[in-house]
């Protein structure tokens, strides 16, 4: 598996599809959500940003079985194995079609909230990056978060919310994350943005 992650790190290793879009997720966790992503869009590239070992290697198990043996990357599907807001501060303007924020840690304590990703400072990173248009999708199953993000968000003026549901949407592949988070009796919310 060590052999394999240099011939699917991003930037190192180029996509090797035909791309019509940039997608970014950031925090895959067990990488359910962006392998499904890719393989039902091969016609994207995404770039999966995650900072948790056991995370990237489930992902990295997923795409290189061990009784695979020279397994092949997916053409369009890349990893970044670091912290995903520098990696946004470095992409171009207006470079990504949609971003994608699933279940990202919540930091529940007042005093932690500067680390939530869904912060009035970092909007208008994402922004930057986003294409006129473009989606961001957020997903949570936090009390807090979910009550933070409606008071973020209805507090700028960068991003339409053009969706906010309890019910994952179609296309929305579901992670392992929120399996248990639904079996604990936590009701996720999902928002989708649009980029003004
Ligand atoms: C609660 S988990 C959810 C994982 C996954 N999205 C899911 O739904 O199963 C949040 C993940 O975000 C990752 N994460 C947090 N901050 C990050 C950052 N700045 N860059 C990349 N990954 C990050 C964490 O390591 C963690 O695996």
């Amino acid at each position: 598996m060590a052999e394999f992650l240099p011939l699917v790190s991003y930037p190192n290793a180029p996509f090797t599809n035909q791309q019509r879009e940039l997608w970014l997720e950031v925090g895959f966790g067990g990488g359910e959500h962006a392998y499904a992503l890719a393989t039902a869009h091969d016609d994207v590239s995404l770039i999966a940003a995650e900072v948790f070992e056991n995370g990237i290697c489930s992902l990295l198990s997923r795409l290189a079985p061990d009784d695979v043996e020279n397994p092949v990357p997916l053409p369009n599907l890349r990893l970044f194995t670091d912290d995903a807001r520098p990696l946004i501060r470095s992409l171009p303007d207006s470079s990504l079609g949609k971003m994608f924020l699933m279940f990202p840690d919540p930091w529940p304590k007042a005093r932690h909230a500067k680390r939530r990703f869904v912060h009035p400072l970092v909007l208008p990173e994402i922004a930057r990056v986003l294409v006129s248009g473009g989606e961001w999708r957020i997903a949570s199953d936090d009390p807090t978060y979910q009550h933070w993000t409606d008071e973020v968000l209805a507090a700028q003026d960068l991003f339409a919310v053009t969706r906010t549901t309890g019910v994952r949407p179609d296309g929305w592949p579901p992670t392992r994350y929120e399996a248990k988070a639904i079996k604990a009796g936590r009701t996720p919310v999902y928002w989708s943005l649009r980029k003004i």
